[in-house]
């Protein structure tokens, strides 16, 4: 097969992570720390790397037109201010590239309604009023299966959210290259981890931290100055023991656990190299350590963030030029699918 088909001479697949983020607004550190941080190291390893605005996805439930435009530049700009230098990685809109939607349409016709009845997120979001719920809600994950395969993509970067809907686009190469008798798509492994996999909320260290929390003391948004990052922190829950010189000190406590991992992925330092150093000390004493960390890392991405939102026609460029990148990938992936299952 030719080398845009992803596979080698022996039969492999190349090394080539893809992953996407929700224009739905609304940006925390977890979003950093958890996401997009490491998406951003990866395109510095052995890697090719896809990054996708998925627009489509985002309307699954709806979205004030304006706002989306806007929040899916933002997302963009958060992705170049954060570090992607779209040299290295492809970054683009997922409605920029028609393939996403033509080769979930062959996915809805794969996955069986067995399996998406036991997505749990579907579940979660759609709650008492699954009724009313929109078809592409329910359909989300195969149009994220295609996402995926659309590049032959063989790494995801995901947070554990995010597990079940890989397997079910494993389970979806698996049976298209049953059912049509080929070797075409890949089994995508997902990659689970990094700096801080689950940042949780400040009020409540066993609850992820969100952007839909009513209490907005409960995260630290990308927009936040240096004051109120202070002033979250400062308010941040947490117990009365001061804090462990290991890591097992930490079983618990979910509120120190948390604010400990915080600062270790901030520092790009391991949670044991921190203990090694903070060990004793009060949550007095840490705050503001965490705060410093915060806002040194912070403040620059958001400041950068607001210079590309002021070129507007610049980032839109950079955006163009990744979906032209990105179909040159798809579109023979797309082909080639239509081809194998029996369209003129
Ligand atoms: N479903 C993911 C989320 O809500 C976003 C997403 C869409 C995605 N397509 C993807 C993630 C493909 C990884 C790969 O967070």
């Amino acid at each position: 097969m030719d080398s845009v088909l992803q596979n080698d001479s022996v039969g492999q697949f190349k090394k080539r992570v893809f992953s996407g983020v929700q224009p739905s607004g609304g940006l925390t550190l977890g979003n950093y720390l958890g996401a997009i941080k490491r998406f951003v190291q990866m395109q510095d390893d052995d890697y090719e790397t896809i990054y996708c605005v998925v627009d489509l996805h985002a309307i699954t439930v709806w979205q004030n037109p304006k706002v989306l435009r806007q929040n899916t530049r933002e997302l963009a700009a958060f992705f170049i201010a954060s570090g992607l230098d779209p040299s290295k990685s492809t970054l683009f809109t997922q409605s920029a590239v028609p393939e996403h939607a033509q080769l979930g349409w062959v996915f809805n016709c794969v996955a069986r309604m067995g399996w998406m009845q036991r997505m749990t997120q579907f579940k979660d979001k759609a709650g008492k009023n699954a009724q009313n719920a929109s078809l592409g809600l329910f359909g989300y994950p195969a149009l994220m299966a295609a996402d995926i395969l659309a590049y032959h993509a063989t790494h995801v970067p995901v947070g554990d959210d995010q597990k079940q809907h890989l397997e079910l686009t494993r389970d979806i190469a698996i049976k298209f290259n049953h059912d049509y008798e080929v070797n075409f798509f890949p089994v995508t492994e997902p990659v689970i981890g990094g700096p801080a996999a689950r940042v949780m909320s400040l009020r409540d260290g066993t609850k992820k931290m969100s952007k839909s929390d009513p209490s907005d003391l409960s995260r630290i948004n990308m927009t936040d100055d240096a004051d109120m990052i202070a002033n979250k922190i400062r308010k941040a829950k947490t117990d009365q023991h001061a804090l462990p010189s290991e890591p097992e000190g930490l079983e618990g406590r979910a509120e120190a656990q948390n604010l400990v991992s915080i600062y270790a992925a901030l520092a790009d330092e391991s949670i044991e190299s921190v203990l090694r150093d903070v060990g004793g000390r009060q949550f007095s004493d840490f705050k503001p350590m965490l705060v410093e960390r915060a806002t040194e890392v912070l403040s620059p991405i958001s400041n950068k963030m607001n210079l590309i939102m002021k070129d507007i026609p610049e980032l839109d460029k950079i955006l163009d030029n990744g979906a032209s990148k990105a179909k040159s990938i798809a579109e023979p992936i797309l082909q080639k699918t239509f081809d194998i299952i029996g369209m003129r």
